[in-house]
C-alpha cells in the first residue's frame, strides 16, 4: 500500500519522507489555508522533497476554468496530480487533462457510482472520503470495499486512494480491503507505529536491564 501524507506542512512531510513513509502527498484548499502559505510556493517546496504524486486542487467549478487552473498547477512540477472535484464539470476536465497525459486525482467521492464514472473519465486516482462518511453515520469502509470490487470486476486502472483517514483502524482496514493508496495526516501515520504493549514491554526490559548493571557501549 502506498502512503500519501495529507498535509501542506513541509517540515512534517520532510521528516516522514526521511523514514521512507512518503510515496506522495495530498493537499486541498483547507490544508493550504492551514499552512498559511502561497499555494504555488508551498507545492513547489513539497515537490522538491517528494518524487511521487503531489495532489494540488483546483478551485474553479466550470470545466474550462478547471482545465486552465489544472494546467497552471501542473506547471509547478512534473509530479503534480491535478485534484478535481467529483462533479460533472470535474469529470469533463478529468477527461481533457488525462488526455494530455497529466495525472488527475478525482476527489470528494462519496459513492460507488461516483467512483465508477471517475474511472470511465480516466482518473488516475479516486479519493473516497472515509472519515466524512463515518461522520454522518455511514460506513466509509464499505465504500472502499464496493469500489475495490467494481474496479476489479472490470479491470479499471484508476487507483483507489483511501482519503479522510482519521484513525489507525481506518488505515488497517483500507489496507486489508486492498486500497492502492491511503492518505492520512502526519499524526495518524506516526500512530501506526504505536502499541501500548510495545511501550509496556520496553519499560520492563529497561527496568530489568538496569538491574543487571551492564552496559552495551
Ligand atoms: C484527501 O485528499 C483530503 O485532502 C482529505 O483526506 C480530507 O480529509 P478530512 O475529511 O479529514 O478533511
Amino acid at each position: 500500500m502506498k502512503f500519501f501524507v495529507d498535509t501542506a506542512d513541509v517540515q512534517a512531510i520532510a521528516e516522514l519522507n526521511d523514514l521512507g513513509m512518503v510515496d506522495g502527498v495530498t493537499t486541498n484548499p483547507s490544508l493550504i489555508l492551514k499552512s498559511g502559505r502561497d499555494i504555488v510556493e508551498v507545492t513547489k517546496e513539497i515537490c522538491d522533497i517528494v518524487s511521487g504524486p503531489v495532489s494540488a486542487e483546483v478551485v474553479a467549478t466550470k470545466a474550462e476554468d478547471m482545465i486552465a487552473e489544472g494546467r497552471r498547477l501542473a506547471e509547478i512540477a512534473p509530479n503534480i496530480a491535478i485534484k478535481l472535484p467529483l462533479t460533472w464539470d470535474g469529470l469533463k476536465a478529468c477527461k481533457v487533462l488525462t488526455g494530455e497525459g497529466r495525472m488527475v486525482n478525482v476527489t470528494l467521492c462519496f459513492s460507488a457510482n461516483q467512483a465508477l464514472v471517475a474511472a470511465k473519465a480516466g482518473a488516475s486516482f479516486i479519493s473516497p472520503f472515509i472519515g466524512r462518511l463515518d461522520d454522518i453515520n455511514l460506513d466509509g469502509m464499505e465504500l472502499i470495499r464496493d469500489i475495490r470490487q467494481i474496479y476489479d470486476n472490470y479491470g479499471f486502472e484508476t487507483e483507489i486512494l483511501a482519503a479522510s483517514i482519521r484513525t489507525v483502524n481506518h488505515a488497517a482496514q483500507a489496507a486489508l480491503i486492498g486500497a492502492d493508496v491511503m492518505t492520512a495526516p502526519p499524526e495518524v501515520i506516526r500512530k501506526l507505529a504505536s502499541h501500548p504493549l510495545t511501550d509496556a514491554g520496553l519499560a520492563q526490559f529497561l527496568k530489568d536491564w538496569e538491574k543487571t548493571g551492564q552496559k552495551i557501549l
